[in-house]
């Protein structure tokens, strides 16, 4: 029975799982390849990665993509990246190729290469911004020479198989498609160029298919009522419980345990509901025409940085956003998203960086928000975002009824017989 109504619960508040994201409704990664010259047993094509998603970017240690060559494919050399594994080379004699292996696994290189190593937006150790945030930095590119492939258009056979991971799982990738040839601008931009042969790959992302628990969870205060609402207990899924660190034990002042782990693994501050991330937003003043937000991010993995952290937010009142103090702000509206969604992220150099759990750990910001006079209210947990997604991954929200009230509402006998519902499981499980 208990597990019966923790998996509603589950079912009812956290509906994640679908590719589609309503926050992000055309988000994807696209890799597109250039074939840009034919060679004698093969071509050089210049491989782009963008992403179009609008808050979703990829964090170090960044993205590697992978694919099955269509025959016996090798790959020559490449420029600006390099396949993680050489691969079985032997019956190469003089000239050996980069890499050998039927399904190559590509990487970026590091920022500190070489410059006769590097490409146009490589080497940016796979990190790769949004498209929302910073649309310049959202693209990511290497050169390749192929060889034992066909040499023209008519022979040549498409790469299948994608995978991109960014750094974890998550995305999937759809079959290579031909599309029209891509055209360049010579550097004069006098002249255009063509490639001979073009074909896209387009990747989308889904929450569930990244990770078994949210990684973020939101609570909620308001100046009209004392109570906190916290995060929901184990929000994130409590198997790191056994070894999360109080905040005040000794280990802190280790050498390096702040040092990430391969594999990502974090280590967690002990709160109760166990996430690397909480959101907490606080209805903090009410003016005539106007009211104020306050935004908190706190980070509780000692052993994450997160460089270039998004918050998405969606609220009805976001399509009046007067003034935002301390975080950028950009409405998503415009990009094809469904009404009142936005995205805050941090100003360059000041606060872009959310530091590792600890004194520094969190950041922080206001915002001024002009009442529409048709929609704006304080009662049945108005206020409060709907969806919270943390660096494109969307965040647990408290349960409805535990929401600070407006004082003097919402007598029993006026809720809706679906908050009667939850009342009545959450006594009932409060009884247990
Ligand atoms: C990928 O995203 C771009 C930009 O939002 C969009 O134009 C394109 O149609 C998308 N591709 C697919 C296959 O969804
Ligand atoms: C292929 O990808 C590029 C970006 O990498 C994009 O500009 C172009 O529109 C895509 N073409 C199609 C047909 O999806
Ligand atoms: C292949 O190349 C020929 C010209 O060399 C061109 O007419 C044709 O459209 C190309 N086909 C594809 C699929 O790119
Ligand atoms: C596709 O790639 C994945 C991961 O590299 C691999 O497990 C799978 O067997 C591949 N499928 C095919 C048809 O090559
Ligand atoms: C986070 O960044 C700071 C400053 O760059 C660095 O000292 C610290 O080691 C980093 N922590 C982690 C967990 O990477
Ligand atoms: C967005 O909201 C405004 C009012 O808040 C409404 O008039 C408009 O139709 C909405 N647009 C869409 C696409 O839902
Ligand atoms: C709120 O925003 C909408 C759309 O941006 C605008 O039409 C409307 O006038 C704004 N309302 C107020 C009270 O500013
Ligand atoms: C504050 O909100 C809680 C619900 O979270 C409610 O139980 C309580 O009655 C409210 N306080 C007042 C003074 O209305």
């Amino acid at each position: 029975m208990r597990f019966v109504i923790s998996a509603f619960t589950f079912l009812v508040l956290f509906s994640y799982g679908a590719a589609y994201d309503p926050l992000d409704p055309n988000g994807n990664i696209t890799i597109k390849w250039d074939i840009m010259s034919w060679t004698p047993d093969g071509y050089v094509a210049v491989v782009t990665m963008h992403n179009y998603q609008l808050f979703r970017h990829i964090i170090s240690p960044g993205w590697s993509l992978g694919w099955t060559w269509a025959k016996k494919e090798v790959m020559w050399s490449i420029v600006g990246a390099q396949a993680t594994e050489q691969g079985d080379c032997s019956k190469f004699k003089g000239n050996i190729p980069h890499c050998c292996k039927k399904t190559p696994t590509v990487v970026d290189l590091l920022p500190n290469v070489p410059y006769n190593q590097q490409f146009t937006n490589c080497c940016k150790g796979g990190v790769v911004s949004s498209s929302g945030q910073d649309p310049a930095n959202a693209v990511s590119a290497f050169q390749l020479s192929v060889g034992l492939a066909g040499t023209s258009n008519k022979t040549v056979k498409l790469p299948k198989n994608f995978t991109l991971l960014g750094p974890g799982p998550g995305y999937t990738c759809g079959p290579a498609k031909i599309v029209p040839s891509t055209s360049f601008l010579t550097p004069d931009r006098r002249r255009k160029t063509q490639a001979l042969m073009t074909w896209n790959v387009t990747c989308t992302y889904s929450q569930f298919l990244a990770r078994k628990n949210p990684n973020c969870c939101v609570s909620f205060s308001s100046f009209y009522n004392e109570t906190i609402t916290p995060c929901p207990t184990c929000a994130c899924g409590c198997q790191n419980r056994n070894n999360c660190v109080q905040s005040d034990s000794k280990i802190l002042s280790m050498v390096g345990l702040n040092t990430p782990r391969k594999d990502n693994a974090p280590l967690l501050q002990c709160t109760h509901h166990m996430c690397p991330v909480r959101v907490h937003w606080h209805v903090k003043v009410n003016y005539r025409d106007y009211w104020r937000v306050k935004i908190a991010i706190t980070n509780f993995n000692y052993r994450m940085n997160y460089s270039l952290w998004t918050l998405a937010v969606q609220h009805p009142n976001l399509n009046n956003v007067t003034q935002v103090f301390s975080f950028d702000y950009k409405s998503l509206v415009p990009y094809g998203s469904i009404n009142d969604t936005g995205m805050f992220h941090g100003l360059k150099y000041y606060n872009d960086l959310l530091m590792e759990a600890g004194p520094h750990g969190n950041v922080q910001s206001e915002v001024l928000l002009q009442k529409d006079k048709n929609t704006f209210t304080f009662k049945q947990g108005w206020a409060f975002p709907r969806k919270v997604y943390f660096n494109g991954d969307e965040c647990m929200l408290p349960l409805p009824d535990t929401y600070p009230f407006l004082p003097n509402l919402a007598p029993p006998n006026q809720l809706s017989i679906p908050t009667l519902i939850f009342v009545l499981l959450i006594l009932s499980i409060a009884i247990w």
